[in-house]
């Protein structure tokens, strides 16, 4: 029997260096991301206080300096090694993570790629300790002079994997990038001092302040003194906010934060609720704005998706969807949720908090951090909102109307009206097609979907995981006016189809139906496209300009208008009032200057 000879071992062990390397890879991608993840320890550390320093983008120079925790001397080793954290001892811990970080290995990995220096000082020591780590290599602890907290410093990163750092852009990119990472943290954490420089000159300088204050600076003075305030909560769920008003919308998606317990997200479950909840007041090539906070049950989410901890896992992702869905929907009903190209004044004024923190208290704890932070600091921006929301909802009974009284018709367009603030100006049309619509939408909700079975069934070829959800999923369906039936591994016959949508493509539709059925629980696709249906008859059937209405028949509207959901937009997103308080007139033309 000839006899088998193995070559030498090819499978070997990788050197620590290169391992960090190679987690380097994903957790310190560029500036911006070390950056990230200093921030967030800073915040983990419990910091009121954080500096930025960049150099060069942050490529040749990124410092962090805080006020937080600081590390024990004898730490200092040990918070350069990888897997080595204070953060989480067991599995439990992990899957109830509150804190930022958890993984270990951030401080390993950027000491990887760069020259990293960390001096720091717990509130005990006499002095500072100094440790520093050049690709990989540790340096001995060493007495060094901070009055308190700590100080990160990175230098030159990239500076020995060449290839890497053939991958990053301008230093106009790197810095606008650094620039983002800031915000989307400062955004989290409004009771935090933040400040940021570049090349010695300062950009940022942020002071503690209340939650609307904080997105005012970072998102846009127009969006914070226009959004609508969402505050909603269930057993296990909070969510808490500003979204845009649809009048104020944008072209792109460069105004939408969600944070997940206190975490910047991207996440496909909440952002479809979103988008979602806006179909019905949003023109479809706009996007809405939003600064949104959602806490769960730590438990009840995976942190630990991705090593750059910018996705999260639901434990029960349909449940979020519609709690995140639910909430909007109801902040964006609000009859007269403020809309319009310039900000309409509502009765009373904008409902804009006092400064200072609304009282918070500055506790230190690592592990409730994440958790308990930004929900305090939104309380005293939600307690005016919900005021707000029921003087709208039950407004004393003599009370003058919102929208006031009619005054005139302007070319047959615009009905222009009085109220307590100034001038109301009302696209006849717009609201008129808002309210039919509203209309249509109620007469239908109260229905079950009819219907509709077909002459010839369908016959379609599926994937195994569509046969199946629509196995599962059998009694939804049906209550959505689909009958669908299994005709092998890979085909389903559709016997009947909702009848408002009979001359749709029945075999499309089931497919979307299907896969948001898969991946939110639910579905909203029929919702939709009935809504669509409706949006057009409404639009047929409203008012159209340069139809005279009397001043009986205006007020009528001006009424109808103030019970309506949503009528702040048209089914488009157009605006469909506007305001113009007495003091924006009296600046018009000079009075009391
Ligand atoms: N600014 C800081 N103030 C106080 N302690 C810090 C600071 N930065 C880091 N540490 C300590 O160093 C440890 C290691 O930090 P590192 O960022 O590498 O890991 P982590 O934050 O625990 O987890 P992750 O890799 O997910 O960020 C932390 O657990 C913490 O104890
Ligand atoms: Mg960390």
């Amino acid at each position: 029997m000839a006899s088998v000879t193995f070559p030498v071992a090819l499978i070997r062990s990788l050197p620590e260096l290169l391992v960090n390397q190679i987690a380097a890879g994903e957790v310190v991608e560029r500036p911006a991301s070390a950056l990230k993840e200093l921030l967030e320890n800073s915040l983990d550390a419990g910091a009121r206080s954080i500096a930025v320093d960049l150099v060069e983008g942050g490529v040749r120079r990124l410092r962090v300096v805080d006020d937080g925790c600081g590390i024990e001397p004898e730490d200092l080793p040990l918070a350069l090694a990888r897997f080595a954290t204070s953060k989480i001892a067991t599995l439990e811990d992990l899957e109830r993570a509150a804190t930022l970080g958890f993984r270990g290995e951030a401080l390993a990995s950027i000491g990887a790629v760069a020259r990293l220096a960390i001096v720091s000082r717990r509130p005990s020591e006499h002095h500072a300790w100094r440790i520093a780590c050049e690709a990989g290599v540790v340096s001995a602890p060493e007495p060094a002079a901070l009055a308190a907290g700590t100080t990160v410093e990175v230098e030159d990163l990239y500076f020995n994997t060449p290839a890497r750092r053939k991958f990053l852009k301008s230093e106009a990119t790197e810095f606008a990038r650094c620039d983002e990472a800031f915000a989307r943290i400062a955004l989290s954490r409004p009771q935090v001092a933040f400040s940021l420089a570049h090349n010695g000159r300062r950009s940022s300088h942020l002071p503690p302040e209340d939650a609307r204050a904080r997105v005012g600076r970072l998102v846009g003075e127009d969006f914070a003194g226009s959004a609508i305030d969402v505050r909603s909560e269930s057993a296990r769920l909070r969510l808490e906010g500003l979204v845009a008003a649809p009048g104020f919308t944008r072209a792109t998606r460069d105004a939408q934060f969600l944070f997940v317990n206190g975490r910047f997200v991207r996440d496909k479950v909440a952002g479809h609720a979103i988008r979602e909840a806006y179909a019905d007041v949003l023109h479809h090539d706009r996007h809405p704005a939003y600064v949104l906070f959602l806490e769960i049950d730590p438990a009840l989410v995976d942190v630990n998706v991705h090593p750059a901890k910018s996705e999260v896992r639901f434990r029960e992702s349909n449940a979020v969807h519609q709690f995140v869905f639910h909430a909007l929907s109801r902040a964006l009903a609000a009859p007269m949720a403020k809309t319009g190209d310039r900000p309409p004044v509502p009765l009373g004024g904008p409902a804009v908090p006092s400064g200072g923190t609304g009282g918070l208290s500055p506790v230190f704890s690592q592990a409730s951090l994440a958790v308990a932070q930004p929900s305090a600091a939104y309380e005293t921006l939600f307690s005016t909102a919900v005021a707000d929301e029921r003087r709208l909802a039950s407004p004393a009974p003599d009370a003058p109307p919102a929208l006031g009284y009619a005054l005139a018709q302007l070319h047959g367009v615009y009905i222009l009206a009085q109220n307590a603030a100034g001038l109301v100006i009302v696209d006849m049309h717009a609201a008129h097609e808002r309210i039919v619509y509203e209309g249509l939408k109620e007469a239908l909700d109260a229905a079950v979907l009819p219907s509709q079975p077909l002459l010839v069934p369908i016959a379609m070829t599926a994937t195994p995981e569509e046969v199946e959800a629509a196995g599962a999923g059998r009694a939804e369906l049906e209550s959505l006016g689909f009958d669908v039936a299994a005709g092998g591994p890979r085909e389903l016959v559709i016997r009947a189809v909702p009848s408002l949508l009979a001359d749709l493509d029945g075999a499309g539709l089931l497919r979307s139906v299907l896969s948001e059925m898969r991946e939110f629980g639910a579905s909203r696709v029929l919702l939709e496209r009935r809504n669509e249906l409706l949006s057009t008859l409404a639009c047929h059937g409203a008012v159209r300009a340069n139809r005279s209405l009397t001043v009986p028949e205006m007020n009528a509207l001006l009424r109808q208008m103030e019970q309506t959901e949503r009528a702040g937009s048209c089914n488009h997103g157009r605006p469909t009032w506007v305001q113009f308080a007495m003091a924006d007139l009296d600046r018009l033309f000079l009075r009391g200057r």
